[in-house]
């Protein structure tokens, strides 16, 4: 009971510290945000109140009342179905997105004109869709290959509550116009602060489950992950550093200025791709497709070899963002050279995830979560051969500033980590709650084939799109002067720009799917009845050899 009333206590402290910041704001939009931590607290105090189950409110850092023997799921629940709740968000504001840049019309000022859906949709699709799905594979993935019950639990569930309302400021910070101009850093300094306190105990959990493994082996799934937290805490650290101009304002000064501040964000923006896009996914990789096909990862060794080729790669290639600026050239080549040698080890992880279904390839034909994982680590190999070329100098005097590089973007986020994240749903979701399937395989083929057509409207067009920018804009003629005006081009790939919006909207269809199938699972519902996935027909009147008539 004691204890009890001491966490109402915290709640209300922190209710009455975020009303004080209220007052004394220096502007609107830092006054709004400490509304919301208000709101968030006033709901920490309703649930310390009310709950009854006091044993389990005893203490952060001790474990819950709950089977010892067991592992810790809950947070791994609220994480699965998180994903999928801000992976519909992310795709919806996609695709308003999309539709703003085909129609203008769809801008509507202030809060919601392009330049602030923009970071909206990439955090919430980065870092609330993927953030979710690596915080609730990596707790999941970590205590069944290290055979021990995840760590602190109720440290956990302050990782996962804190890093919802990181979201929550973030993105209504972004609609508020709050932004330091980062990209993919858009926060401004106190939400960072805020997540730095988050991912360090996200570290402290995870760190603690693998050093009391009962495995004596750290499965490599759980390197990848360790790498990306560890990596992820080194870049925020260092690419937010900043001054605020006013302890109780929304603005600061970056600590880094012109075209060293372009290189620590660059640094920053490649290394987010490389350790959050492709580290921890690639943890979700070697966990799920082996699992998922019933087979052993095709080559253990090459799966260490390619873990640390990529991670000593991936650090240096930043430059590639900077080509023709004002980096010295030394470094723009240096990015370059190290993006083309990324290739290998990337290629490395993709051969080793394709060549796991060695002999389980026929189950592509019945089992429509290994198709999601297939195509996913094919997108990966696509997207990872794609990059290297394009860092290359002169292909990318061609493709930067075009929708090239937004093909690329998308055909790795869309194709890699949406179908890898799919994948792991729904292999996750029946047995977090218990249940012998998915509600429908069906659905999940569905969901397979609009999110694959999407993918396939959305990089073709921005591909066909790219190129016809950047051949437009270096068109001379003869007397020396540029043939097309800017709004040339813009007019010349408005086509491309609505067929963007169908594959957006295929992909956003197959999420709904996703939803109702989820939906259904968890609910109980009892299966759906459908034709199995794989069904030869056999007729016994038309099996028999055809008899020649006599001559
Ligand atoms: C329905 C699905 C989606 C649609 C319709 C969509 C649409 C868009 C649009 C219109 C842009 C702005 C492009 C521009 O500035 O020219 C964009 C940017 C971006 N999107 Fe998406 N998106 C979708 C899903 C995703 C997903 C799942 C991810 C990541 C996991 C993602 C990551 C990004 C990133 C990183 C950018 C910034 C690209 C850059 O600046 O180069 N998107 N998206
Ligand atoms: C070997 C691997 C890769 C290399 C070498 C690479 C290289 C590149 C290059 C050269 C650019 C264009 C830079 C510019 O002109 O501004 C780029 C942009 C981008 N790539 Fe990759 N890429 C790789 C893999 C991936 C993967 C797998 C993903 C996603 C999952 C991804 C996400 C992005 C994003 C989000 C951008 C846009 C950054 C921006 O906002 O400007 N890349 N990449």
């Amino acid at each position: 009971m004691v204890t009890v009333l001491s966490r109402a206590g915290i709640w209300l402290a922190l209710l009455l510290l975020s009303v004080l910041a209220i007052v004394a704001a220096q502007d609107t939009g830092f006054a709004i945000q400490a509304g919301t931590v208000a709101v968030a607290c006033l709901v920490g105090l309703w649930f310390a109140i009310k709950s009854p189950d006091y044993k389990q409110l005893a203490s952060v850092a001790a474990a819950p009342a709950g089977d010892q023997s067991k592992y810790y799921d809950d947070v791994i629940r609220w994480g699965a179905i998180a994903t999928v709740f801000w992976g519909v968000a992310g795709f919806l504001v996609g695709v308003i997105a999309a539709l703003q840049l085909a129609y203008p019309d769809f801008n509507f000022e202030p809060y919601l004109n392009f330049g602030r859906v923009r970071p909206l949709h990439t955090s919430a699709v980065i870092f609330a869709f993927g953030g979710n799905a690596l915080l609730a594979t990596s707790f999941y993935v970590v205590q069944r290959t290290c055979r021990a019950r995840l760590a602190f639990p109720g440290l956990a569930r302050f990782v996962f509550w804190g890093y919802q309302l990181f979201i929550v400021l973030a993105a209504t910070g972004y609609l508020l116009g709050i932004s330091q101009g980062k990209e993919y850093a858009e926060p401004e300094w106190y939400v960072d602060l805020w997540l730095t306190v988050v991912w360090v105990a996200y570290l402290v959990v995870f760190g603690a489950t693998i050093m009391k493994r009962s495995e004596p082996h750290i499965y490599v799934a759980n390197w990848f992950y360790l790498s990306f937290i560890i990596t992820v805490a080194m870049l925020h650290l260092v690419n937010n550093m900043a001054i605020p101009v006013s302890f109780l304002g929304a603005q600061s000064i970056s600590w880094f200025g012109g075209v060293q501040g372009a290189m620590v964000q660059w640094w920053y923006g490649h290394n987010a791709v490389g350790f959050f896009l492709t580290a921890g996914f690639l943890g979700m990789m070697y966990y799920f497709v082996p699992k998922q096909a019933q087979r052993p990862v095709y080559s253990y060794r090459l799966s260490i070899i390619h873990f640390w080729a990529l991670i000593f790669l991936y650090i240096w290639a930043g430059p590639h963002h900077l080509h023709y600026t004002a980096l010295p050239d030394w470094a723009q080549t240096l990015g370059m050279i190290f993006s083309v040698m990324l290739w290998m080890p990337s290629w490395g992880g993709m051969i080793n995830g394709l060549m796991t279904l060695n002999g389980a390839w026929d189950k592509l034909r019945t089992d429509p979560i290994l198709r999601m994982f297939v195509m996913s680590i094919a997108f990966y190999g696509m997207s990872t051969f794609e990059g290297p070329m394009m860092s290359i100098k002169s292909v990318n005097s061609l493709s930067h500033y075009t929708a090239w590089t937004i093909g690329h973007v998308h055909s790795g986020a869309l194709g890699w980590n949406g179908m890898v994240t799919f994948g792991a749903i729904y292999y996750l979701v029946p047995r977090l709650w218990n249940r012998e399937r998915m509600y429908s395989l069906r659905m999940i083929n569905w969901h397979f084939w609009t999110a694959t057509i999407g993918i396939v409207f959305y990089a073709a067009s921005m591909w066909v799109a790219g190129i016809t920018q950047g051949l437009m804009w270096r068109e001379f003629g003869a007397d020396g002067y540029l043939v097309n005006s800017f709004a040339d081009a813009v007019q010349a790939i408005h086509p491309m720009y609505v067929l963007r919006v169908v594959g957006g909207l295929l992909y956003l269809s197959g999420a709904l799917v996703m939803v109702v199938n989820v939906w259904k699972t968890i609910a109980g519902s009892p299966l759906r009845e459908e034709a199995p996935m794989y069904n030869v027909e056999y007729s016994a009147a038309a099996d028999h050899p055809v008899v020649q008539p006599a001559e």
